[in-house]
């Protein structure tokens, strides 16, 4: 199968109401109510500390990441790719430029949570690197529980 080609670029207003879908349907699906709603992503994206990046295909949105940079600590708090771009190598992509970013950035550790039992989410980052640091009952509105996972940038470590 010939796959599409995508590019990474900063999000810009156009991505706002994608962007806000995906994480309804891909990231918040189950959960109550829409936390990341079009209004809050439009925040993100103001904000001068959170990165918003976008996987472009065809100038929409086939994935997206929003990492917020601190002074040590990088925190990814929203990430997800299309399902039918998915295992392509795009998530990837992603969090190995705003792990290049961060580095740059003189960041520290990167750190990003998921649902307990999302364990295509952990193999994925296992793969990246990062290590689980923690497990958080009642994260998600005190339902489900969080594994919180870390990587720490080490200027002397490859990041592949
Ligand atoms: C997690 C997610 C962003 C990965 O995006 P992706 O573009 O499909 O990931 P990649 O193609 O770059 O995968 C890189 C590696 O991660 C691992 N990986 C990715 N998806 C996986 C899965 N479903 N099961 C097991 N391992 C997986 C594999 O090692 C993969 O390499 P391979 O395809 O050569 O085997 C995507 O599955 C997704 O959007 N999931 C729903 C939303 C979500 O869970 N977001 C994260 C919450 S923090």
């Amino acid at each position: 199968m010939h796959a599409t080609p995508y590019r990474l670029r900063l999000a810009d207003g156009g991505d706002i109401q994608e962007i806000a879908v995906m994480s309804r349907c891909l990231i918040e699906v189950g959960l109550r109510g829409w936390t990341w709603h079009p209004t809050r992503v439009a925040r993100a994206l103001r904000a001068r500390e959170t990165c918003v990046l976008v996987a472009d295909i065809g100038g929409c949105a086939a994935g997206f990441a929003i990492t917020e940079f601190g002074d040590t600590r990088a925190h990814l708090s929203l990430f997800a790719v299309k399902p039918a771009h998915q295992r392509r190598g795009i998530g990837l992509a992603m969090i190995e430029w705003l792990l290049e970013s961060a580095l740059t950035a003189g960041i520290d550790h990167f750190t990003v949570e998921m649902r307990a039992n999302n364990f295509a989410a952990r193999s994925f980052y296992e793969a990246l690197g990062f290590r689980q640091q923690q497990y958080i009952a009642g994260y998600y509105q005190n339902i489900e529980p969080a594994i919180r996972m870390r990587r720490d940038l080490n200027r002397l470590a490859t990041l592949s």
